[in-house]
């Protein structure tokens, strides 16, 4: 049998290019997820030590990291996630639930747009890589779109119109887990780590058929956000609460490396959230 240790040294990483914006402004001021409790003190400085330590370790691990500029009265915009989800150099715009959010869609397009990237608009409510996963070496190249919370049915079928990439749509079913980077992420170019409970018995059925290898997390994995990584192949960037999810994907073969994002979880979110993954 093959061990853990050697699978992880076989593994390579794919250098990413990602987009973060820094928590400058970020505060829970309203509340639109369970997590978010307006009641609690938020440190804006330990949140932004933190964020620079994430996008810190991005880069020496060998990614480029673009930056789009806070703006104010958007204290969610730290999670630049939710403002668009690209494939093949195609961007398909945001369109958020929430009044509150409503406005990050706009400083999104105008990045995109500024930096030469093909955006197309959406017209229904999607709230980007929130909702959106791509595995690009399973069957084809599929996308994986979350509904229940935030982002609208409608959307999965406009978003395989504008990709030309099938689209999978999975019904999310625990109010924790609002957001289908909360519950499901992409681990590899082919595989991917989930949380079977936050979905529905069908969807859960449909990820079990597409994915046999997955590796599968617990409540207690998921409630530490241990499914808000970020991959590259190899590497797996996780919340340092996650040590039960570090340990399955460490026995996987894959390489996790804990950062501490405890400010930012006082929004309803951590690693995944906070970087867009740009592809070309
Ligand atoms: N407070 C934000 C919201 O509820 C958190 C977004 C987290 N982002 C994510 N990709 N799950 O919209």
């Amino acid at each position: 049998m093959i061990s853990a240790d050697s699978v992880r040294d076989l593994r390579v990483s794919r250098p990413r290019e990602y987009l973060m914006c820094p928590p400058e402004r970020f505060a829970v001021a309203y509340s639109i997820n369970p997590w978010m409790d307006p009641a609690a003190p938020v440190d804006t400085d330990r949140a932004l030590a933190q964020w620079t330590g994430l996008r810190d370790l991005l880069v020496e691990l060998g990614h480029t990291v673009y930056t789009l500029a806070p703006l104010p009265e958007l204290p969610d915009m730290v999670f630049a996630a939710n403002g668009a989800f690209s494939v093949d150099g195609t961007v398909f715009g945001a369109r958020f639930r929430y009044p509150q959010r409503t406005a990050e869609a706009g400083a999104h397009e105008r990045w995109y747009t500024a930096s030469g990237w093909r955006y197309v608009p959406a017209a229904h409510v999607n709230e980007g890589e929130g909702d959106f996963a791509y595995v690009p070496a399973a069957h084809g190249g599929v996308v994986l779109a979350g509904y229940g919370y935030r982002t609208e049915p409608p959307a999965h079928a406009e978003a395989q119109e504008v990709f030309g990439r099938p689209v999978v749509s999975l019904r999310l079913t625990d109010p924790r887990f609002y957001h289908l980077d909360t519950a499901l992420a992409a681990i590899s170019d082919d595989n991917v780590a989930y949380y079977p409970d936050a979905f529905s018995p069908a969807s859960r059925r449909v990820l079990a058929e597409l994915f046999p290898d997955a590796v599968l997390a617990d409540e207690a994995d998921a409630l530490a956000f241990g499914l808000n990584l970020v991959s590259d192949n190899k590497h797996v960037v996780l919340p340092a609460e996650a040590a039960g999810m570090a340990a399955k994907l460490g026995a996987a073969g894959y390489a996790p490396i804990p950062v501490d994002l405890g400010e930012l979880k006082k929004g309803g979110g951590s690693v995944k959230c906070c970087i867009a993954e740009l592809r070309a």
